[in-house]
């Protein structure tokens, strides 16, 4: 199946959205398929017959500035299409520079600002003179090229007026937006982005979920002819839903499906992935592999997180090609529940440092893509529409709401030490002074996890705050403490009123007595949150533990719910105070738990899992 090569899918109008910047770029193409209509994500590079066939163009914003110009290496040539194009932010500032405006580094205007709308105009219909719209930019258009006109200014609060927040060219069908549509924070923004792309580019409204699922039993039926289609089942929400489809398509006789327990799943995950598809109908050729011995004696002692991780993707690999052998799959075509951010190579992670190591890509699948026998029917669909259409595919919700799980699994929340961790004599005092500015005590604690700072990887210290505060003061304290003192990554809140009087690193490996541990406290926790009605709300909750003798009373569990979009940014979820509790209470009486604390960190400079 062909995707990401800039053709739009003749069948659907589509919208181009020129990626300056990764978060922005996937936001806005969300936001327009809500009108179904299909957006894709082009390169500011793309020579510009990627963009025919487009009824349109979006230039997304983007972390560089114009008036430096920075970013300036994209190809110009777009703005001789014979389409519409707007561009948000920078892209706003992009079109007013190369139409002879000009743009000045005039001042931060950040937040909610007032849109006051001059005069009526498409892009503005159906919504009132004065709208609440999002800023967040240092540059401004400080004067517009011929054939440009003002549709509307912006204030921030009483403060300064900044003029052309929106400006149009009716003549040369260029419009720009000072402001941010594609966010919340733009309460109406969802009727401007309507209004360019039914309006002004004319776009029918066709991209549904309901043909998207014909149209794609038929590419599947047309791809794989009468072979048969082989896929690994994680469990996960897309290649569930993959599962589905292709089974749908094929019959479920011609779908074969792998699951492997690597001892790392959650308790009782593998059992009931099995159930669960058994129940989707897709049990008749569904093959286990129990490989947890394996895993576990590939592991040994090794502490070091990158190792570990390599460690767990070898043994994947031998694990699947031993099966593959014996499945005789390689005849087959390939099934995955690859998704369409999975396929965009966005401006942050073409330069991204290794922070982690992923390790989904095993050689015989690799093999099988180069020989382009890979069957990937989820490829051009977000999470959410992954979701829809699983929906669609009668896939109960409990399925489709599942969190992101990784696929090393708990290996990578069991922290392992060789128990020989030091904090640096003068770290400690200098948490304790910006820490007791918020009335908390603070414990640099003799461990290390990942974290991620300026897009590098970094594997520092966290720190234990202690103490009563308001949520909102918590996120401050860890905010300021994580800005002002080098050599840490993370800030943890104990939710034990009293600070421990002694922490020691433990000598700890990936034991199966600790994995049960992590497992129950995890189990805990999910339940929790299910009963709290959190589950769907938070983006994902992993549990951590950690290997340190708090008071000798056992190690560390750290509780991490976050909120995020894509995984690239996250910021900590507030739990309830009776949850908290529950989980203080509950988790603490675990034999091997000796404290109980939950994470503030944001990512960056946390990333979400610990290793
Ligand atoms: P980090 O920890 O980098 O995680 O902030 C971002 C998201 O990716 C998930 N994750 C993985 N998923 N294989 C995966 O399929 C992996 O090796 C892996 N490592 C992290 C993590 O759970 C989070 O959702």
């Amino acid at each position: 199946m062909e995707y990401g090569n800039g053709m739009p899918a003749p069948e659907h109008d589509a919208i181009a959205v020129v990626d300056f910047g990764g978060q922005y770029a996937h936001l806005i193409a969300t936001k327009v398929r809500r009108h179904q209509v299909l957006a894709e994500i082009l390169q500011p590079e793309d020579p510009v017959e990627r963009f025919a066939g487009y009824r349109g163009v979006i230039i997304s914003g983007s972390p560089a500035l114009a008036s430096r110009g920075e970013e300036q290496g994209y190809n110009k040539a777009i703005y001789d299409l014979d389409v519409p194009i707007i561009g948000f932010c920078f892209g706003h500032q992009e079109i007013a520079q190369h139409y002879g405006g000009r743009i000045t580094n005039a001042g931060r205007e950040w937040g909610r600002a007032d849109l006051h709308i001059q005069r009526d105009h498409p892009l503005f219909a159906g919504l009132s003179g004065v709208e609440q719209v999002w800023m967040s930019h240092n540059d401004s258009v400080t004067a517009l090229g011929p054939g440009f006109e003002e549709l509307g200014y912006s204030r921030l609060g009483s403060g300064e007026l900044h003029r052309n927040a929106a400006i149009a060219s009716d003549r040369h069908r260029r419009y720009g937006f000072q402001f941010h549509p594609e966010v919340d924070d733009t309460p109406h923004g969802d009727q401007m982005i309507r209004n360019f792309v039914l309006e002004i580019c004319g776009c029918r409204p066709s991209w549904t979920m309901e043909r998207y699922l014909e149209e794609q039993k038929e590419r599947i039926r047309a791809q794989v002819g009468d072979g048969s289609v082989f896929l690994l089942a994680s469990g996960g929400v897309d290649s569930t839903v993959a599962a589905k489809l292709i089974g749908l398509a094929l019959g479920p006789e011609r779908l074969h499906l792998l699951h492997i327990d690597n001892g790392l799943m959650r308790r009782e995950e593998s059992r009931r992935v099995l159930e669960m598809l058994r129940g989707l109908g897709l049990g008749q050729n569904l093959h286990f592999v129990d490989a947890t011995d394996e895993f576990l004696g590939a592991l040994g002692d090794e502490v070091e997180p990158e190792k570990k991780r390599k460690i767990i993707g070898t043994t994947f690999i031998e694990v699947f090609e031993r099966e593959a052998r014996r499945l005789g799959i390689e005849s087959h075509l390939l099934g995955q529940g690859t998704i369409y951010p999975d396929t965009i190579e966005t401006g942050g992670t073409k330069r991204a440092d290794t922070i982690k190591t992923h390790h989904n890509r095993v050689r015989v699948i690799e093999r099988m893509i180069q020989k382009g026998r890979v069957v990937e029917p989820l490829a051009e669909l977000y999470k959410v529409e992954v979701r829809e259409l699983g929906a669609r595919l009668e896939i109960p919700r409990e399925a489709l709401r599942r969190h992101p799980f990784p696929g090393p699994g708990l290996g990578v929340r069991l922290l392992c030490s060789k128990g020989d961790e030091r904090v640096s004599g003068e770290l400690s005092p200098a948490v304790g002074s910006p820490a007791a500015r918020f009335g908390l005590e603070a414990v640099v604690l003799p461990a290390r996890s990942v974290g991620v700072k300026a897009d590098l990887r970094c594997y520092e210290h966290p720190v234990m705050l202690t103490g009563a505060a308001e949520w909102g003061r918590l996120l401050e304290a860890s905010g300021t403490l994580l800005k002002e003192v080098p050599g840490i990554n993370r800030c943890v809140w104990n939710l034990s009123a009293r600070a421990p009087t002694q922490v020691t690193p433990l000598a700890a490996t990936m034991t199966r007595e600790r994995l049960d541990l992590l497992r129950e406290a995890d189990h805990l926790v999910m339940e929790g949150l299910r009963h709290h009605g959190l589950y769907e709300s938070i983006w994902q909750c992993p549990t951590v533990l950690v290997p340190l003798s708090i008071d000798d009373g056992g190690e560390l569990c750290v509780v991490r719910p976050i909120h995020s979009e894509r995984a690239m940014t996250a910021t900590a979820a507030r739990l309830p105070e009776p949850l908290l509790t529950e989980l203080r209470e509950r988790v603490l009486e675990l034999p091997g738990i000796g404290g109980v604390a939950l994470d503030l960190t944001s990512k960056p400079p946390g990333t979400i899992e610990w290793e």
